[in-house]
């Protein structure tokens, strides 16, 4: 029987996510990957070097409510626990307020407050009952920091941070442990950007998965880690 653990990672097709997965397979876990890329989403698992069984694709669209519970109800169906739910995928849309749309602003709430409560909510009885269970939210820097060009970006990011800072209190004296990541600048694709040559102001994403696997690694522990080279 394998008893290795499993990790839920959202946004795993590219990035922040992809680097997740494939230091938490080194590390021996068994992986439950979303996005919505199915090839993207293949090939991170193919990098795995994970079986199809120890390493599940779930395509789905984190915007849409039902997508994201099934792709919990999946995970938990066929590894029949969770031990680390990382809330990593996400979207940036910057600029003057006049230049962003409703449905921008709509995109970013729905992708990093919406999926994250549902799929938080998705897991936690299950977590409750095996025990022992940790939630890694992948934040921003921009969770604490407004800045023009921000109003769409910020408000999500800031309302994620308050949403996880209340789960927090609210699992305090439970077996849940909850570790909030606010990374600086970090070179991937977000922003619709390409990663680049590393530079001297951007984290990679292996940094930012090497810090994940830190706080899993001491049970969650610190509460919340802040990393950057930009500021
Ligand atoms: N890069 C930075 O400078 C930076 C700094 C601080 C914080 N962050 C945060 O880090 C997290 C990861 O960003 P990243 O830099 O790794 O960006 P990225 O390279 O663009 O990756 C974003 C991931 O989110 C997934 N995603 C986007 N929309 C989705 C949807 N509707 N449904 C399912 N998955 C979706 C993408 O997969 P598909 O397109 O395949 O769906 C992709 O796997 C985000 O929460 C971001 O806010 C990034």
């Amino acid at each position: 029987m394998n008893n290795a653990p499993i990790a839920l990672i959202t946004g795993a097709s590219r990035g922040i996510g992809a680097a997740i997965a494939l230091k938490l397979a080194a590390e021996g876990f068994r992986l439950a990957l979303v996005a919505r890329n199915t090839v993207d989403l293949q090939a991170v698992a193919d990098q795995t070097g994970l079986s199809a069984a120890d390493c599940l694709c779930l395509v789905a669209d984190l915007q849409q409510a039902a997508e994201i519970e099934k792709a919990a109800a999946l995970c938990l169906e066929h590894f029949g626990r969770v031990d680390v739910l990382v809330n990593n995928a996400g979207i940036g849309h910057f600029g003057p307020i006049q230049n962003l749309t409703l449905a921008q602003l709509q995109a970013q709430l729905q992708l990093h407050v919406v999926a994250g409560w549902i799929l938080s909510k998705a897991v936690l009885p299950q977590m409750l009952a095996q025990g022992n269970g940790l939630l890694v939210n992948i934040l921003s820097d921009a969770a604490r920091r407004p800045f023009a060009g921000g109003t769409a970006y910020c408000a999500s990011k800031f309302a994620q941070d308050g949403m996880f800072r209340s789960l927090q209190d609210e699992l305090k004296d439970s077996c849940i442990k909850i570790s909030n990541i606010y990374p600086g600048l970090v070179n991937t694709y977000f922003n619709n950007k390409v990663p680049t040559a590393p530079q001297p102001h951007k984290l990679e994403a292996h940094e930012v998965a090497a810090v994940v696997w830190e706080v899993i690694g001491n049970g969650g522990s610190p509460a919340e880690r802040h990393i950057s080279r930009s500021h």
